[in-house]
């Protein structure tokens, strides 16, 4: 019985210890908010993977594969606008060279962060 209850009571402390050390687990912080430096590498990584490179030069990245776009190195992006563009860019210009992408949402509010990141001098 002794035994029984020497188990029952580390069982409890491990318990109690699990409970108290979740604030200061990576596991516990909130996922849903990306830090702003995550996003903007997320966005750097979405520059190349979704072929803004084929088009765009950016400092951050390298020169483009043809010069077809504007080098995007210090664009400031004007988010409303930019936003509505990389959502479809015959929207605004109908006769654009730029492609709609499919990006979605997500997408594209990482590649603003990356856009905003790298136009601050
Ligand atoms: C096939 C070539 C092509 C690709 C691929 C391309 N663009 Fe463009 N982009 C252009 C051209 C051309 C313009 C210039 C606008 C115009 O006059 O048509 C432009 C303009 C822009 C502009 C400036 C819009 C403004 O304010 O005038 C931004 C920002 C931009 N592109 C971002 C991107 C991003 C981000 C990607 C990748 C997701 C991308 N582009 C992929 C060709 C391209």
């Amino acid at each position: 019985m002794t035994h029984r209850l020497g188990l029952l009571s580390m069982w409890l402390v491990c318990a109690a210890l699990v409970v108290l050390l979740r604030p200061w687990s990576g596991a516990a912080a909130p996922a849903a908010v990306e830090p702003p430096a995550t996003l903007v590498a997320t966005g750097r990584n979405l520059f190349v993977a979704k072929g803004c490179t084929g088009c765009h030069s950016h400092a951050a990245v390298g020169a483009p594969l043809a010069d077809i776009g504007p080098n995007l190195s210090h664009y400031v992006p004007d988010t409303m606008s930019v936003r509505q563009w990389l959502r479809d860019p015959a929207s605004l210009r109908p006769t654009t060279q730029m492609p709609n992408l499919h990006l979605s949402e997500a997408e594209i509010n990482a590649l603003i962060a990356f856009l905003q990141a790298s136009a601050e001098p």
